[in-house]
């Protein structure tokens, strides 16, 4: 069991992105990081060369793997770029929709500057991006979907939309966010499995599992 992920290359990104505004400000979230460390940790458990692509977190680079530190959503997208070839590709950060259009050199002063407010422009989907490429496409490609209502049925449809293989979805309608357990949904093309709320690692533990038997079942 402990080695059945040996010689598979994983890429995972995981944490909040972070937008800056000006120099001291930025746009992002309340991600922790905690899910998709364990599942990095999960995956090198079993013996895969990972490399988890970070965004800021509060938390400590996992031993035997590789983590890479960025800040914003285009740094994710192109360390996760850089990172490719993988034969998976999972992505359980919390990438911000948007960035401010401009990053200020200095620090904006709402009074003297004439600041008139935030441009906003959307930021690549990481996700899709990977998920649809021609050259390069990780075997097996999977999604996170935050959902608090209607949770496996959005997820479905998050599949199609995004191109992945499958959709862990996440009921964050309690704590989710910076808690220590979870409770997820799997969607692949047999459907959706509802697996039972556990500690994050347990979920994590569960997940790199279930990739061994498919690339196993696909070898
Ligand atoms: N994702 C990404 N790049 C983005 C946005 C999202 O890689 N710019 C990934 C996340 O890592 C996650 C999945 O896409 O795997 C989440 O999709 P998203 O459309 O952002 O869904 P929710 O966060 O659930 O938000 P909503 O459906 O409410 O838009």
């Amino acid at each position: 069991m402990a080695d059945t992920l040996t010689g598979r290359r994983i890429i995972i990104t995981a944490g909040p992105t972070l937008e800056p505004i000006d120099p001291v400000r930025f746009i992002s979230n309340r991600s922790s990081g905690q899910q998709g460390y364990a599942i990095a940790q999960a995956c090198a458990h079993l013996g895969a060369d990972v490399t988890l692509v970070s965004g800021p977190t509060a938390l400590p680079d996992p031993l035997g793997l590789k983590t890479v530190r960025i800040e914003t959503a285009l740094e994710m997208l192109d360390a996760v770029e850089t990172a490719l070839p993988a034969d998976v590709f999972i992505a359980v950060a919390a990438v911000a929709d948007w960035r401010p259009a401009n990053r200020a050199e200095k620090k904006l002063k709402v009074d003297k500057s004439g600041f008139t407010g935030l441009e906003l422009v959307e930021n690549p989907d990481i996700l899709k991006t990977i998920a649809n490429r021609n050259e390069n496409r990780p075997g097996l490609v999977i999604g996170f979907a935050a959902e608090t209502h209607d949770v496996e049925n959005l997820a479905i449809a998050k599949r199609a939309r995004k191109g992945c293989d499958w959709i862990v979805a996440n009921d964050v309608s309690g704590d989710v966010m910076g808690g220590s357990h979870n409770e997820v949904s799997l969607v692949t093309t047999d459907g959706v499995e509802h697996w039972p709320s556990g500690p994050k690692s347990a979920i994590a533990a569960e997940l790199a599992g279930r990739i061994a038997d498919a690339l196993m079942q696909n070898a």
